[in-house]
């Protein structure tokens, strides 16, 4: 028979363990829950991106649709919008949010260096990224996805955000499969 003593530690690991087993569920339930919910969004985005493009190929048109889209769909984003390839410089597109910079150099800034390494970029503090530029002080977090036509790189599409690691990875996909579909619709028009 178990002592008193072996009883009261047994209790006390059962209840431990509901403890954890408690606290855990309630965790792996949120991060299902978001996780879910900014799938979603994304999915209900390329839906409404679609509907917008639909019969109308004005690229500027377009372009400055989808950063209204973007800019008054996804919290905490302060600033969204392009920046096209013109020579070796990135020149401001349409955008939604405060006045930008309207050249970036190939390689300066988190733009340019997405453009040159052409690949996607989030920077969870701006303040810790030596080749941000500032255009908004409200920024805090930013993320840089670049714009391809097949192997031509296009440009990229920029986004800002007070919050500090507002980007994540499900915001790279999302964002990714935005404009491959964007791109995709404007093909053919020789941008
Ligand atoms: N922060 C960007 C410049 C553009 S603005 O954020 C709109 C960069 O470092 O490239």
């Amino acid at each position: 028979m178990a002592s008193r003593s072996a009883k009261k530690k047994a209790a006390k690991k059962r209840a431990a363990t509901s403890r954890k087993a408690v606290s855990k569920r309630p965790t792996k339930r949120t991060a299902t829950a978001a996780t879910t919910t900014k799938q979603k969004l994304y999915a209900s985005l390329v839906v409404q991106l679609l509907s917008l493009l639909k019969g109308e190929h004005d690229f500027v048109a377009n372009a400055a649709n989808f950063s209204a889209l973007l800019f008054n769909s996804l919290p905490n984003v302060n600033w969204a919008g392009f920046y096209f390839l013109q020579d070796d410089e990135l020149v401001l597109g349409p955008f939604q949010g405060n006045p930008a910079c309207v050249r970036i150099p190939l390689g300066q800034g988190v733009c340019g260096v997405a453009a040159q390494q052409c690949e996607t970029i989030i920077v969870p503090n701006v303040h810790e990224f030596p080749e941000h530029i500032a255009c908004d002080v409200a920024s805090n977090s930013e993320i840089v996805v670049p714009l391809f036509d097949g192997e031509r790189l296009l440009g990229v599409l920029d986004l800002d955000s007070p919050i500090i690691g507002r980007f994540d990875d499900q915001d790279a996909e999302g964002l990714n499969e935005l404009v491959t579909v964007f791109v995709a619709h404007e093909e053919g028009l020789g941008i």
